[in-house]
């Protein structure tokens, strides 16, 4: 059953906080397609993820040039795609990221823009409607506990 969960985060640190804490509780196969307009703060979330798993510190560049960054954690390997330059309706077969997820977790931020529902994504939506505070949405068909932990005040 498709369920959500929100969690307000005002300030950069929050959303960076949230991001590690989901960093945190990734695994092999793990798929985040994260969403939200232009500055919306996805990039700070995926930052925190990598924090989380055990990334250095400065590694994750905004990957808007570059399609793809491989981060290699202590505990896990985070792939982290962009599709914005590849615009609505991206082919990304050249990426396999069904292959990815084989021995990382993959973020893809502006991950509507191509067809990944057969991968059974989490949807992370950053919405920026409120000015005074994101609200970073989590969303899916089944949301594993370990994740939905990180969206809890725990
Ligand atoms: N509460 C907040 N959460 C996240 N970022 C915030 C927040 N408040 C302000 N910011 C600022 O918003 C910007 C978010 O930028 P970021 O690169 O993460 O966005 P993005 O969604 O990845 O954009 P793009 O679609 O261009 O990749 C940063 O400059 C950050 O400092
Ligand atoms: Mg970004």
């Amino acid at each position: 059953m498709r369920s959500s969960l929100r969690r307000s985060c005002p300030a950069e640190t929050d959303t960076l906080a949230l991001g590690e804490r989901i960093g945190r509780a990734l695994v092999p196969g793990d798929l985040l397609c994260l969403t939200g307009v232009l500055g919306a703060g996805k990039t700070v979330l995926v930052r925190g993820m990598a924090l989380g798993a055990g990334i250095r510190e400065g590694a994750v560049r905004s990957p808007t040039f570059v399609l793809h960054h491989v981060y290699r954690g202590t505990r896990l390997v985070l792939h982290h795609i962009d599709l914005y330059r590849l615009g609505p309706g991206a082919d990304i077969a050249l990426l396999d990221v069904a292959t990815l997820l084989d021995d990382g977790a993959v973020a893809i931020e502006w991950g509507e823009f191509a067809d990944l529902q057969r991968l059974a994504p989490l949807w992370i939506t950053v919405d920026t409607s409120d000015p005074a505070a994101r609200v970073v949405e989590l969303a899916g068909e089944s949301i594993p506990e370990r994740i939905a932990a990180a969206w809890s005040d725990a």
